[in-house]
């Protein structure tokens, strides 16, 4: 148990909060157990018809926390607790929604490819610095970014791995709406709600219809991604820029070939 991810119940709607402010709501593994934990709710519990991914007015997530990654992956990807968390939403058959604001690293992002609608507050940052971190796409980004947002583009976001805004993503095609970030959550919940007093059957099929063409290859792209991903924080690169991360400084590349 932690209680770094908050649950809560509100109508149909499960409302699940990262809260970990002093780390940037960074993610470890005690927390991808607990985000598993909601997702499979959403599975699970008929009286839950919709999920919402929140974290505060100031921020969504760091990513995963540079610390356990670091420390490796605990086991074969799919078996992980960040692994499980990713293959139940991605194989969530009832609506996820997010509201995001501030930072958004890494897997912050990538969940979001796994949400049915997202919305942004002005101050959002998006970020995939995985080829900065030594490391590689996870999360089905490799397979779901190219075919949605087109290879060059999806290129420069995951091989520079820069920051990018909330217009950004909104040009991009991968947030719905951008809000004043106190509103962000408000206006989310409200969709949530609007989407749990839909015909629930009707959703799941429309839902069905529009993962069908890519789900088989997406799993398969998400084990392909996590063992690369796996192998890669093993790697002297990643390493590296964990070091320069502790340390507050730019890492140094310039060694590898
Ligand atoms: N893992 C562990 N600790 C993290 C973290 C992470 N992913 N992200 C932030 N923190 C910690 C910082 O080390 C800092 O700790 P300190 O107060 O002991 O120095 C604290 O959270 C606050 O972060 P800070 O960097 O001072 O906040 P900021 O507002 O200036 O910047 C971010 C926010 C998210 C842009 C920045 O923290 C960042 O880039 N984090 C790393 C993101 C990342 O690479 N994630 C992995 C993606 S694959």
């Amino acid at each position: 148990m932690t209680d770094l991810v908050l649950t809560e119940q509100q109508g149909h709607v499960l409302v699940v909060r990262i809260n970990r402010p002093d780390r940037k709501n960074a993610l470890t593994h005690a927390m991808y157990t607990a985000l598993g934990d909601a997702v499979e709710q959403l599975h699970e519990n008929a009286a839950i018809r919709c999920v919402l991914f929140t974290g505060s007015e100031e921020c969504f997530t760091a990513g995963n926390d540079l610390s356990d990654f670091a420390a490796g992956l605990p086991g074969a990807f799919e078996e992980t607790p960040v692994g499980r968390f990713l293959f139940l939403l991605a194989t969530a058959t009832k609506p996820a929604v997010a509201a995001v604001n501030g930072p958004a690293v890494g897997i912050g992002t990538t969940l979001l490819l796994h949400c049915d609608m997202v919305f942004a507050g002005n101050n959002a940052r998006f970020q995939m610095p995985f080829a900065n971190l030594g490391l590689c796409p996870e999360g089905g980004s490799s397979l779901l970014l190219p075919s949605w947002l087109g290879r060059v583009r999806a290129a420069e976001l995951l091989m520079l791995g820069g920051a990018f805004t909330a217009d950004d993503a909104y040009r991009l095609g991968l947030i719905n709406r951008i809000c004043e970030p106190a509103d962000t959550e408000a206006t989310a919940l409200d969709t949530c709600q609007k989407l749990a007093a839909q015909a629930p059957a009707a959703l799941r099929a429309t839902k069905e219809l529009l993962n069908r063409p890519t789900l088989e290859e997406l799993k398969t792209t998400m084990l392909v991604e996590g063992k690369k991903f796996s192998e890669r924080l093993k790697s002297p690169e990643a390493a590296e820029a964990f070091k320069a991360f502790m340390e507050k400084r730019t890492p140094d590349f310039s060694k590898f070939d």
